[in-house]
Order: C-alpha cells, then structure tokens, then sequence
C-alpha cells in the first residue's frame, strides 16, 4: 500500500516512520510512505503558502494555489492518483470502520492542514474526502495524519506478526465489541487474582467469558458516553 503526506512540516515524520512497526513494514515493502512538502509548491523568492483571512479575522490560511497543485502533482506520480484524504476538525469522524474502508485502498493521500486551515477552494476544487480525528483542534494535520497511517498501517496484511491480533481488537468484528480485560504473569498482583476461567485450558469457555466481557466493556463505555452526552 502506499500513503503519501503533503504537509508544510515533512520533518515531523522522521522519527515516527522509523518506529518499530512502521519501520519494519517500510523496510520489507509492505507500506511506501512518502512525504512531500507543500511549500515545494510556493511562488516567489518568500514561498508564500499563507495569507490572511479576506473578511478579516485571526491568523492566517493556506492559500489554494500551492496545496493545489502540490496534491495534483502528487496523484499524478504513481500508478493510479489514490484517495485524497483531507484532515480538518469539520470532516466526518474516523473510527475503525473508515480505517478498514483506506487499508483496502492500494493507495491514499494525506493533506495536513496548518494555521487556520485550507481556503475553502482547496475542498472545492479537489472534493476530498474530509477526515476529523475527533471533536478537539489540533495545531496542524501532521498527527492526525500519524493516527491515520498507524491504524491504517497495522491492518494491511503482513504488517503485524499475527493478522489475527488486529481482528480481535476492539472495533474489530461483527458488533464492533471494545476488548474486554486481558491478564498476564504473575497469577496474582497485589491481592488481584487472575479470573479462573482464562487459567482452565477450556477454549470454549475462554472464548465465551471472553464474549461477556467484551459486551459487558461496550455496553459500560456505551453508557458513559450517552451519560457524558446528557449531562449539561
Ligand atoms: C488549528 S487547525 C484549524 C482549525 C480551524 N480554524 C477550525 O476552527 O476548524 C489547523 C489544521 O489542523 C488540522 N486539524 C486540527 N484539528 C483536527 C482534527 N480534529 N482532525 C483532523 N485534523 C485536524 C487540520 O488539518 C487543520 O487545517
């Protein structure tokens, strides 16, 4: 599969796309990242890619011109011009199923916004697909676009050492269950034993307690969030 990222703070990727998973997934061509700066695509001796906000208000905007044709000389590289992904707090909310939805894709692009956002002729011109990674501002797209690439990354076959682990992790499945409790060693920490039922050797018993708990973990989480919602 292969992301591409336009953004105006490429340095902000190294790190992160060396990481463990991600690096390893790189390294055996599993994943093609590639990061492209959006001020590449700026004019004149400055490389303007801001501007103030016609209307006034406060900061600034990215201008249409450079994310513009930044985003269409990136699609044209390459095989075919892949999803393009625009991040900003207004787009439709990511959850596990838009992640599963871009790791079947053979490629997306991601566009990170900064300042006060992109003017508005950026969406108007491109129709991307808006992506919000939650009800909060961020002061850039660059980690949206990270959460985006890891949760994406970790379900393209290959990438973790067991497939099967991602589709057991909540949001995973029919019912989109949240895992219930896991134990490791020791048997007992700080007078906390481990559930008997997961010592037993019965995987059908495993299996079903497993099941309770997991629809017992969503249907608490359910409940706090309709609480949170409810309460002024
Ligand atoms: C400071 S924000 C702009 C906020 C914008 N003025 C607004 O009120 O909606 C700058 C950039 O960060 C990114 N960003 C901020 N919050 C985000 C979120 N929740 N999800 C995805 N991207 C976000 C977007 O790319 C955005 O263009």
């Amino acid at each position: 599969m292969r992301i591409d990222i336009l953004t105006l703070f490429p340095g902000m990727f190294t790190g992160f796309l060396e990481g463990s998973l991600l690096g390893a997934a790189r390294a055996r061509g599993l994943l093609d990242v590639r990061v492209t700066d959006i001020r590449d695509f700026a004019e004149g001796v400055h490389r303007q890619v801001d501007d103030r906000p016609f209307g006034g208000g406060p900061g600034m905007l990215l201008m249409p011109g450079p994310v513009v044709d930044c985003v269409e000389s990136v699609q044209r590289a390459g095989a075919a011009p892949g999803h393009l992904v625009m991040l900003t707090p207004g787009g439709r909310r990511l959850d596990q199923a838009t992640v599963e939805e871009f790791a079947r894709r053979e490629r997306i692009v991601l566009m990170c916004g900064r300042y006060e956002g992109f003017d508005d002729r950026v969406r108007q011109t491109l129709h991307p697909d808006e992506i919000s990674i939650g009800d909060f501002v961020l002061s850039g797209g660059e980690v949206a676009a990270m959460v985006i690439v890891d949760a994406v990354s970790r379900l393209v076959p290959g990438v973790l050492g067991d497939d099967e682990s991602a589709r057991q992790d909540s949001f995973s499945g029919a019912g989109r269950l949240v895992e219930g409790p896991q134990y490791t060693r020791p048997r007992e920490f700080r007078g906390l034993a481990v559930p008997e039922v997961l010592l037993s050797g019965d995987h059908r018993r495993i299996a079903a307690w497993r099941h309770e708990q997991a629809v017992a973990a969503t249907s608490r989480r359910t409940h706090v969030s309709q609480t949170e919602r409810s309460t002024p």
